[in-house]
């Protein structure tokens, strides 16, 4: 099959396309068919060797991406959920061995859900990573309430731009932080307040939020722990040093006491059934899928590139012949 792999570490010009096995099926697996995999900051730093879980990556050559939509070309022993010729997408688990870029890849079936029905497979391929983790974060770790004040920073980013619309749909009132070019595109999205982070930092003027989800990790709980009213949460996707010692610190008494701020780390797990719950809110038209760009499988090097700026708007996708 035709995949995107590497054999060691560096730029670009240690990205290969080429032919490599078609993976095999284990009980409880199912191989699917790719039509197209979303680009995640993620790819780019496995292939610079820069991926903070450097330790759950396989030995080389390693295959790239992470999610992924398509169509069920096998089922291995024991697969009771799915069957050949559903079009589903999902997210590789951790130690899954990536394989996104790539014309097939096996996986368990518990990480994936059936395409919500009208959505184009390139959208569906921007869903799963980036969803998963604004879902876990804003309700898993934040256990966001209706009502709630929950400020978005990266809101018009890959995370950030679900993480608004999720929020939206739960009833909170939504504030989101971009830069001036994806204001109106924020306010889309359900924010009640868009906030220019050129132009005045959301951690100045004494404004509080119940919750403040970090998607881009440009702030840290030191700068915005009194930005939290009582029993605010900090969430961050890129926590930093003192970020995973507050998570520790305040894990205790934000269980034992009530109203006790608290820090969490969003660690992304690949999980169907809470994709499952972001499709139905999707075929409800509550929260829509923004795909900036589609690449084709030749051209990673550029949607690699284009990730590395940290200006995309909604997702990059790259389509698999
Ligand atoms: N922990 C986990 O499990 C996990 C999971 C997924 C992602 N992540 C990490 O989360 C981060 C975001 O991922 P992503 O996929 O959302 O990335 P992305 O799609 O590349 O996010 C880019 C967005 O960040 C915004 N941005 C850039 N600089 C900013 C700033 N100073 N203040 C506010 N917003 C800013 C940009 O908006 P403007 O163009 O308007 O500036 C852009 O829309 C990455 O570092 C990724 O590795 C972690």
């Amino acid at each position: 099959m035709k995949a995107v792999f590497i054999r060691r570490f560096g730029g670009n010009e240690v990205l290969e396309i080429g032919e490599r096995p078609r993976p095999r099926l284990r009980p409880r697996e199912v191989l699917v068919r790719i039509r197209a995999a979303a680009v995640n900051p993620r790819d780019w730093m496995v292939r610079s060797g820069t991926y903070p879980f450097r330790f759950t990556l396989p030995r080389f050559p390693i295959v790239l991406g992470g999610d992924f939509a398509g169509e069920i070309a096998a089922i291995g022993p024991g697969v009771r959920r799915f069957g050949i010729g559903e079009d589903v997408y999902g997210m590789q688990r951790a130690f899954g061995g990536f394989g996104a870029f790539a014309q097939f890849i096996a996986v368990r079936e518990n990480v994936l859900a059936r395409i919500p029905a009208d959505l184009a497979v390139e959208q569906a391929a921007a869903v799963p990573l980036a969803a998963l983790t604004a879902w876990q974060g804003l309700h898993a770790d934040a256990r966001l309430v209706q009502g709630e004040r929950v400020l978005v920073n990266g809101a018009a980013g890959g995370v950030g731009s679900f993480a608004v619309q999720f929020a939206a749909a739960a009833g909170a009132k939504v504030s989101g932080v971009c830069s001036a070019r994806n204001l109106g595109f924020v306010r889309d999205l359900g924010a009640d307040e868009v906030i220019d982070y050129a132009r005045r930092s959301f951690t100045e003027g004494g404004r509080q939020w119940d919750v403040i989800y970090d998607a881009i990790g440009r702030a840290s709980w030191a700068s915005c722990r009194s930005l939290l009213r009582p029993g605010g949460r900090y969430i961050t996707t890129v926590p930093k040093r003192t970020d995973v010692a507050a998570s520790l610190l305040t894990a205790l008494p934000a269980a034992l006491l009530p109203g006790r701020r608290y820090c969490r780390l969003v660690l992304v797990r690949s999980d169907g059934r809470e994709l499952e719950a972001i499709s139905k809110l999707i075929e409800a038209g509550r929260v829509r899928v923004h795909v900036e760009e589609v690449f084709p499988l030749e051209s990673v090097a550029r949607a690699l590139d284009r990730s590395r700026t940290f200006h995309t708007r909604g997702k990059l996708v790259v389509r698999v012949p």
